[in-house]
């Protein structure tokens, strides 16, 4: 049956569709670089490319031939065989981030799930068992139970009880409180660098170094989790090296296909090593489509020379950021972010800003309900992100007229 209108979108979702999400009434019906456009025409800057996904910006003609090609080859086969792009793609990750092996998944949930199974492996193997995992307040890290089970919020936790056991949640940026719980009874220490979905928080260098210090005289391994904070993002490859910290583990996903769903679970020798075959698996993970927009994707942001101008760009909105908070000061408390994900933390809920976004035909979202996240797509321009803060503004203008 053919839908049109969206009330008959709404209507046939609402029959048949699970009601996980509470979707904002528009209907996108094609993109072109950081521009949506919906049912009726009306064209939106999209400054949060599906929640840090579409990293290329929407229909990039190039991912969209690599994946029209590769679909007319070949798509998917399994991991009961070989063929030529996972090893490609798993060098170029080590050569991004300093770790030799990756493994794949289709989602950043799973590379999470991944890491925090590879880091209970590896104290298994040593024959030294290690069941407690450390992680932060404000922190998620994905929904299915291991990933929710190192995710603070109570809201997403409560109703799904009891989780995986030996969590403790530290709060974040509070070194000694680190410290003081971090012990040889732990695994792992998983971090977020940049606490995304927790209102866009980076972790502080002091509390990175107590981080590295707790590994050293525990044995804890770290799992840097860059789903939202990696490949570009920040203006960097990862943020965790440029807190001071090295991984052990790193997950990833989000902007690593595109849009195509891929995740994948970098591992350092000394964890690769406590891994055995059959140890962990995934039907799609690392299949030929999602290795192809992969490769496409890193050809941009590396070889095409994305990475180089993501800083001066990010530059320019952290700017913008600042001087429209300096113009809605009883809205707008404060800027946090670097490169290409920012937060503006408000007074109040963020709800009715991202709302009169939409109306002038902005795309922002609301996280940990009182920040207005930014995470637009890394090809963004600077007349883009003007134009884009230009109607922005306006909405934090209509807010605060009627506040
Ligand atoms: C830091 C972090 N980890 C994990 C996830 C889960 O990723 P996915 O929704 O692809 O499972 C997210 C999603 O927002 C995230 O921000």
């Amino acid at each position: 049956m053919e839908t049109t209108t969206i009330d008959e979108i709404q209507a046939l979702e609402a029959r048949h569709v699970l009601q996980t999400y509470k979707r904002a009434p528009v209907t996108f019906v094609r993109g072109q670089g950081v521009r949506l456009y919906d049912a009726d025409g009306r064209e939106y800057l999209d400054l949060l490319s599906g929640i840090g996904v579409a990293s290329l910006g929407h229909a990039h003609p190039g991912l969209a031939r690599a994946i029209a090609e590769q679909a007319k080859t070949l798509i998917h086969t399994s991991n009961l065989f070989y063929h030529p792009l996972q090893g490609q793609l798993a060098e170029r990750l080590a050569q991004l981030s300093g770790l030799p092996r990756a493994f794949f998944c289709n989602s950043g949930t799973e590379a999470v799930e991944a890491c925090l199974k590879f880091a209970r492996r590896y104290w298994y193997t040593r024959g030294e068992p290690r069941a407690e995992f450390i992680a932060f307040e404000n922190s998620f890290h994905g929904r299915t139970f291991g990933a929710l089970s190192v995710t603070s919020n109570e809201h997403y936790r409560a109703p799904f009880e009891p989780l995986v056991p030996g969590v403790r949640f530290v709060p974040v940026n509070d070194p000694k409180a680190l410290l003081a719980a971090v012990s040889r009874s732990t695994a792992a220490i998983i971090a977020e660098p940049i606490q995304g979905e927790g209102g866009v928080r980076p972790l502080t260098p002091a509390f990175a170094s107590a981080i590295t210090e707790a590994s050293s005289t525990t044995g804890a391994l770290i799992i840097a989790d860059e789903v939202q904070s990696g490949l570009g993002r920040t203006g960097y490859p990862f943020y965790a090296p440029v807190l001071g910290l090295h991984p052990d583990l790193i997950s990833i996903g989000k902007a690593l296909g595109g849009g195509v769903a891929v995740g994948a679970a970098l591992l350092s020798q000394k964890v690769a090593d406590t891994i055995a075959f059959g140890d962990h698996g995934s039907t799609y993970g690392g299949n030929l489509l999602a290795c192809r927009a992969a490769l496409c994707f890193l050809d941009e942001l590396d070889t095409g020379g994305l990475l180089g101008r993501i800083s001066r760009v990010g530059d320019h909105l952290e700017r913008g950021l600042r001087s429209m908070a300096a113009r809605h000061p009883a809205l707008i408390k404060e800027v946090r972010g670097a490169g290409l994900i920012w937060g503006l933390e408000l007074t109040r809920d963020a709800a009715p800003v991202i709302q009169e976004g939409l109306a002038r035909g902005v795309i922002v979202n609301r996280t940990a309900e009182t920040v207005v996240r930014l995470l637009p797509p890394l090809v963004i321009t600077e007349p883009e992100i003007d134009e884009a803060l230009g109607r922005l503004d306006a909405a934090f203008a209509a807010v605060g007229a009627v506040q």
